[in-house]
């Protein structure tokens, strides 16, 4: 019965492969209701899963859907994913940037989770972007111009795509064993050669504590062996947002300005440098000094935002026709001092409540609202200054948002 294998993890009991198939296949069938599922998940946040559970519900997973064979292409093909931040847009600017190196990358992205964006849900900001290519579309785009950025295909993990849309809003996106499970279906059903996963942690990430991190990094790791997938992990900072916009069309004209090279002192640029010279390395087998120097120059001849460009043209989209609302409003800083902290969350419960994100699983997002930083952590500020501008388009209180900037 349903309800015994509810009963049997809230108990802390592991659940044998039998049991998690017929729960979770039953899902996908109907047969199993949200509410069920949902009770099932949070007895799993609860009480976690051993690394066996793990790894049969990562199969079956992985089984819900086809797997990609990408063994027709000669070249190592890499894939890159984030557990999930504020201002999170590192794939809009890695895939380009490997991509203009000639390493094929194929990305199959997912929607917001949580407070935390998403990327296809930023690019389908631009206007015509498609997000849904076939099995057949994606190998094809990957084989002529070694980048693709899409959703997941209807036919890959399929289940995981029913079990993300739950968990974002029943509360149970912070599970590492969930998490796991979620990403390597989606990364060995996708068919890449190398893994690079960035771990994020903070108050603007699903996991708190760099202990979590590190056990989600293991255990990611180890689901890559069983499918002799070699994974690297990196954890990252996301206690403070990751550059200057949070919001779909705010972040990808960001991207762009990164891309183009004009932004490249940042928190967000010093990280995508950081992930794309470790995919370098990973594909390319180079030192890590030549594989920078690559990276840089690519940013610096223009190569990678032109990859951008002939990404966005390939799956149909008109970069002219993003926009941002009209409605803006400055909020102000509250005293004299030096920005201290920027509360990743806070930022991403406010872009959330501007309608950047879900809280239903049926909500439609607003791609032109959302934040734009004008000052960083270590900036001073007078009384009264401008310290962020927030794009609107539904009636926004600015006296709450105070405590999102600690100003001494
Ligand atoms: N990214 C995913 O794909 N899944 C998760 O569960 C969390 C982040």
């Amino acid at each position: 019965m349903i309800v015994d294998i509810i009963n049997k993890k809230r108990l802390g009991q592991e659940l044998s492969y039998k049991e998690l198939d017929t729960f979770f296949n039953g899902y996908l069938e109907g047969r199993v209701k949200d509410y069920q599922m949902s009770s099932l998940l949070m007895a799993i946040c609860i009480n976690g899963m051993t690394e066996e559970e793990v790894f049969s519900l990562t199969k079956i997973f992985i089984d819900s859907g086809d797997r990609l064979d990408l063994s027709f292409i000669d070249d190592v093909v890499v894939d890159k994913h984030s557990t999930g931040g504020v201002g999170d847009k590192t794939t809009l600017i890695i895939a380009p940037i490997v991509a203009s190196l000639g390493i094929p990358i194929l990305k199959m992205s997912g929607r917001g989770l949580g407070y935390t964006g998403g990327t296809i849900d930023k690019l389908e900001s631009i206007p015509g972007y498609r997000i849904d290519l076939s099995d057949e579309e994606v190998m094809k785009q990957v084989q002529n111009i070694d980048i693709v950025i899409t959703g997941q295909t209807a036919s890959l993990a399929p289940m995981d795509k029913q079990i993300y849309a739950l968990r974002d809003v029943t509360g149970t996106v912070s599970s590492v064993p969930l998490i796991a499970v979620s990403i390597m279906s989606k990364k060995i059903a996708g068919g890449a050669d190398k893994i690079l996963i960035d771990v994020k942690v903070g108050n603007g990430a699903l996991l708190q504590t760099i202990e979590e991190a590190e056990e989600l990094s293991q255990l990611m790791k180890k689901i890559g062996a069983i499918y002799q997938k070699e994974v690297q992990t990196m954890i990252s900072d996301m206690n403070t947002p990751l550059g200057y916009c949070i919001g779909n069309s705010l972040e990808v004209m960001e991207a762009i300005r990164i891309l183009k090279g004009e932004e490249m002192g940042n928190n967000l640029t010093k990280l995508c440098i950081d992930l794309s010279t470790e995919l370098v390395c990973m594909a390319k087998g180079v030192l890590p000094s030549d594989a920078q120097d690559m990276v840089m120059e690519s940013l610096r001849s223009g190569a990678a935002y032109q990859k951008f460009v002939e990404l966005v043209k390939a799956q149909h989209g008109d970069l002219s026709k993003i926009s941002v609302s009209r409605k803006t409003k400055i909020m102000k800083a509250n005293t004299t001092g030096t920005i201290q902290e920027i509360s990743a969350i806070k930022l991403g419960e406010l872009s959330v409540s501007l309608g950047a994100g879900r809280t239903a699983k049926e909500d439609s997002i607003d791609y032109g609202v959302g934040i734009e930083l004008l000052k960083q952590v270590g900036d001073k500020v007078k009384k009264g200054e401008g310290i962020a501008k927030i794009y609107y388009s539904k009636p926004v209180r600015l006296q709450n948002f105070n405590d999102i900037f600690l100003i001494k």
